[in-house]
Parts: structure tokens; sequence; C-alpha cells
């Protein structure tokens, strides 16, 4: 059975390489697979997300919550369910987990708001089957972010937060971790490309079976 699988994890942990590998693969073994990520996997959701990410403007924590929020909501409904009705395997870069780590721990907006109805109103029904939680360490994580931007990658406006900012996301995707164990598998991001592939397919294999 086709399922949505949400891969996540802090700037810089290498998940969108192991996403393009998992896709790859996955068509290998037969499987119709849609690759797609989040903000942006829309026409409507690529403005959003130049908006939310080029720098031209600063949301006040609010409306960036609320900008990823309509993202979400129009991608799952114009792609993401259509997809898994027609038994079409779904891999996003990154889903509510994300909103969960930037906007409500890293944003502090966890002391104003209960956001579980907010997600479940845009991800409306479709809620990730698994989760590939990468776990990167937070030096880590920097340096790639550094080297990436050293190689003339242009960073976006969250990349470029502060260090703290970073590591209150990378202490959010642990808790969010072990409140959600059914639903993710951590993976260490610090082992090597293959090994990290080995270990998704093996899990997915599990599921194809099924
Ligand atoms: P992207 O270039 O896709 O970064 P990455 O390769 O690290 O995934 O940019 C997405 C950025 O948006 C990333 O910094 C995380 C952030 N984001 C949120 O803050 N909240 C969200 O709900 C989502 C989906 C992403």
């Amino acid at each position: 059975m086709n399922q949505l699988i949400t891969f996540e994890g802090a700037d810089g942990c290498g998940k969108s390489t192991q996403l393009q590998l998992t896709t790859a693969w996955l068509r290998h073994q037969g499987k119709q697979v849609l690759q797609t990520k989040q903000p942006g996997g829309t026409p409507l959701g690529v403005e959003i997300r130049r908006l939310l990410l080029s720098g031209e403007f600063t949301p006040i924590p609010e409306c960036e919550l609320l900008m990823f929020l309509a993202d979400r909501a129009q991608h799952v409904k114009e792609v993401i369910q259509p997809a898994l009705q027609a038994g079409v395997w779904v891999l996003c870069d990154r889903y509510s987990d994300s909103t969960l780590a930037y906007q409500l721990a890293a944003r502090g907006l966890d002391e104003k708001l209960d956001l579980t109805a907010m997600l479940a109103f845009a991800e409306a029904g479709c809620v990730p089957h698994q989760t590939f939680w990468f776990d990167v360490s937070i030096e880590t994580a920097m340096l790639r972010l550094e080297k990436r931007q050293q190689s003339g990658e242009p960073s976006n406006r969250l990349d470029d937060e502060a260090m703290a900012f970073h590591q209150r996301v990378h202490q959010a995707f642990g808790y969010i971790y072990q409140a959600n164990q059914e639903r993710m598998i951590r993976l260490d991001a610090s082992a090597s490309i293959e090994t990290i592939q080995q270990q998704i397919q093996q899990i997915i294999q599990k599921k194809i079976r099924c």
C-alpha cells in the first residue's frame, strides 16, 4: 500500500540528498513516486516560499506560521491527497514537524498557542505514515551550511538565523521524536550517505512487503 513519508531535520542535516536517492530507488522497485517539498510544492506555494524565504520580507512569527500552514493546506489538497488516492507513494521534504520545530519552538509561539488543531486543519487528514528524522549535531549542521554558502549556494532567510535559533530547532526535533516514536525513525545523520540510504531502504522494504 502506498504511503506518505516525510523527511525532517534541522537545516544542513542531509535529508534532501536522501530524499532524492529514496525516490530513485523506489521508482526502480516499480513504484509510482511523487517527490515534493514544503514550502513550495504547488505553483501558489512557490510564491509563498519566495515571500517566506527570499529575505525580501521579515514576517512576524504569527504571519510566518500562517504562511507555512497556507502553503501546506494548498499542497495537501492540490497535490498530496490526489496522489495518495491514485496509489502514488509521496515523499515530502518537510511537513508539520518542521512547523512545530521552527515556528512553535524556535520562534517561541508555543507559549501563546496550541497548534494541534491548526496543524490538523492544514493536513486535512493526510498524516504521514512514516517520518525519517535526520538527527545531526548542531556543529555538523552549521558546518554544512557554511560550506554550502562558501560554494556560492544561496542561503535562505531561516538559514541565516542566529545559532541560538538553530539550537532551539535542533532540540525541538528531539522532543518531537520522543513524543512520536511510533511514526518517526531517528537516523544518525553523521553516518555515510550509503549507510543512511541502506537503513531507509530496509525500513521501506518492510512496508512494501506488508
Ligand atoms: P529549504 O531551502 O527547503 O531548506 P532545507 O533544505 O533545509 O529543507 O527551506 C525550507 C526552510 O523553511 C527551512 O529553513 C525550514 C523552514 N520551514 C519552516 O520554518 N516551517 C515549516 O513548516 C516548513 C515546512 C519549513
